[in-house]
């Protein structure tokens, strides 16, 4: 092995051009790939910055080329040697340093490295544990690099952007307290108060507020969060906020500065123009048309409501569903009466996956409309559906019944499933939406209570007050999601800062007053020393930067991120720990270890 002394870098592969022809360098990095003409060697050496060819021939300098017979992929090299432009023919547009190639005069191995167990390049198509056991490689290629650096980015804009604007970044604790609502705690066990745990923070809320108590009117943390909570392609067990709260505001404050930076950000990382003001829509209006609280609005093809254009049928499984206060809904996809049936069949498998039941349709082709359910209808009714579906020929209905709470999210399914499947969605497209007036509470089944749909610290409408105890399910929340492309991208509310409605807001989701005061009652006491009004959201920016980098899936732009069951494969955490450890915390398992 060579060392590097007195060799010293000059520059990064990729800042070679034409400019430097003539020049001598040293470069330092990886080798990409190793081509043996013969006579000459061809080593692509790739540095953070990019990729390079080197050239080593005999003529030029005998032990370098003698050195480069005996590299292999992934060695780290240093390279000195002169800039040449390349000859016309050889020239490869395709590479930013295409124009040019690096002769060596000197080549020094400063590390050997075995086979790796995939191929350092872009769109690999290997098992993701393989990529997530051998991160450090995986890390290596180029998309993983340009992901990392554009994150990178990104938080520098956020917190250049809010600093001119006036926030302070702290940091607020990570042992901190459990508390009963949101996903489930990581514990952390207490040595010093046997028996005792810490929480690690699913998100800074509480101290955030307490903040504003505080005085510092205008908060940000780039902040790890973490819960317990199952594992999907856009959630991790630990995550990063872009955590914001604001004093004496309302909620059109937050939302145009928040669109402001979101416009910025994705301007001058990524540069798109973003066009502002973000379009709103109520929760309401979104589950109804889209069967989501949050949309996907890069394409159409909108829930419409067929109920009373079908009412009085002789189809008893719609008679039944609207009788009992349900509805008829269907989606248009335009284009598609054509559909085979096998494909139809499969779609009523599928929506019996979203928890639908069962799935209709008309096809209007150029002989009529083909369908399983016109035989129960009038011609009226008919004409009715078609009028109000606007359905023409070579369309297909596709309808559903059902209680709104299940169809709706069955039917919205549904409209996505199609939309990918007839590739209607435009990859390219930035589709921003505010969905606003969430409401305040929704019913846990299982519990049998009220829980907070945002969290119990949002306002509900001033409006809405009076109906707190009486009827909470009917209450709307001060609160916002801003969604991009169907991805939840960020959420918060207006807050509580008043002691008395906190307490009726924590009686309302059936905390007692003394379970209120053990969980919560240092905020309690602090709303009563001077609380501003106060406002805030969180950006989870790990989707953030997956969206910016066109990936779907958040583990491609976190470093070292958890499996679907929450491992890490290249640390291999979670791990067992030592009898003397768990003896020093008093904690007792049930677990038997395996020897
Ligand atoms: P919320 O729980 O909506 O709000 O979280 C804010 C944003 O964080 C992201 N996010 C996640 N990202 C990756 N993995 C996860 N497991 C995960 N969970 C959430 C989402 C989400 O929109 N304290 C409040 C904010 C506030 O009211 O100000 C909060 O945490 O993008």
């Amino acid at each position: 092995m060579d060392s590097m002394q007195g060799l010293k870098r000059t520059h990064a592969c990729a800042e070679l051009a034409k400019t430097q022809a003539g020049q001598e360098v040293t470069l330092c990095g990886w080798v990409a790939r190793r081509r043996d003409h013969g006579g000459l060697i061809f080593v692509d050496l790739r540095d953070r910055s990019g990729i390079v060819q080197a050239v080593f021939s005999p003529g030029v300098a005998e032990e370098a080329f003698r050195k480069a017979e005996s590299i292999r992929s992934e060695y780290v090299l240093a390279v000195r040697g002169t800039v040449r432009l390349r000859s016309e023919e050889t020239v490869n547009p395709g590479m930013a340093t295409g124009e040019i190639e690096v002769y060596g005069a000197e080549l020094r191995i400063l590390n050997a490295a075995k086979t790796p167990p995939f191929y350092i390049q872009d769109e690999l198509d290997v098992d993701e544990n393989l990529r997530l056991k051998y991160r450090y490689l995986d890390l290596r290629r180029p998309e993983m690099q340009r992901n990392l650096l554009l994150r990178h980015r990104v938080t520098k804009l956020m917190r250049d952007f809010l600093d001119r604007e006036g926030f302070v970044e702290i940091e607020t604790p990570m042992l901190t307290k459990s508390t009963p609502e949101g996903a489930r705690d990581y514990l952390v066990p207490s040595r010093v108060n046997p028996g005792k745990f810490y929480a690690l923070p699913q998100s800074p809320q509480i101290f955030k507020q307490i903040l504003m108590v505080s005085g510092f009117e205008k908060y940000f943390q780039i902040v790890r969060c973490f819960r317990d909570e199952d594992l999907r392609a856009d959630r991790q067990p630990e995550f990063t906020q872009l955590d914001i709260e604001m004093s004496f505001i309302d909620r059109e404050d937050v939302l145009t500065m928040m669109e402001r930076m979101v416009a910025h950000l994705f301007k001058d990382a990524v540069g798109a123009d973003v066009a502002l003001p973000f379009r709103r829509m109520s929760f309401d209006d979104a589950m109804a048309k889209y069967g989501s609280d949050k949309p996907d609005l890069r394409f159409g093809m909108e829930l419409m409501d067929l109920s009373d254009a079908v009412r009085g049928s002789n189809f008893k499984v719609f008679e039944a569903v609207l009788a009992s206060g349900g509805r008829v809904k269907a989606i248009n996809v335009k284009g598609y009466a054509h559909v085979p049936r096998r494909e139809l069949d499969g779609l009523v498998e599928y929506v019996a996956g979203c928890g639908g039941k069962g799935l209709a349709w008309m096809c209007y082709t150029a002989e009529g409309i083909k369908s399983q359910i016109t035989k129960f209808f009038n011609q009226a009714m008919i004409d009715r559906i078609t009028q109000a579906s606007g359905a023409q020929e070579g369309d297909l209905l596709l309808i559903m019944a059902g209680e709104p709470a299940s169809l709706n999210p069955a039917l919205g399914q549904l409209r996505l499933e199609m939309a990918r499947r007839l590739n209607l969605i435009d990859p390219d497209k930035l589709s921003f939406l505010w969905v606003l007036d969430f409401p305040m509470f929704e019913h846990d089944p299982e519990e049998n209570r009220w829980v907070a749909m945002h969290h119990p610290f949002t306002s509900p409408r001033d409006e809405d007050l009076e109906r707190l105890d009486a009827d909470p399910g009917s209450l709307r929340a001060k609160a916002y999601d801003l969604v991009l492309n169907g991805v939840e991208l960020g959420g918060g509310s207006i807050r509580i800062h008043s002691r008395d409605l906190q307490e009726r807001v924590f009686r309302a989701i059936g905390l007692t007053a003394e379970e209120a005061m053990e969980k919560f009652g240092f905020l309690l006491e602090a709303f009563e020393y001077g609380t501003p009004p106060h406002g805030g959201i969180a950006f989870g920016l790990d989707r953030l930067i997956m969206l910016m980098a066109g990936r779907s899936s958040i583990r491609d732009v976190i470093a070292f991120p958890k499996t679907q069951s929450a491992t890490d494969v290249m640390t291999q955490a979670p791990s067992e720990v030592t009898a003397r450890q768990l003896k020093e915390l008093h904690i007792k398992t049930d677990v038997v270890v395996k020897k």
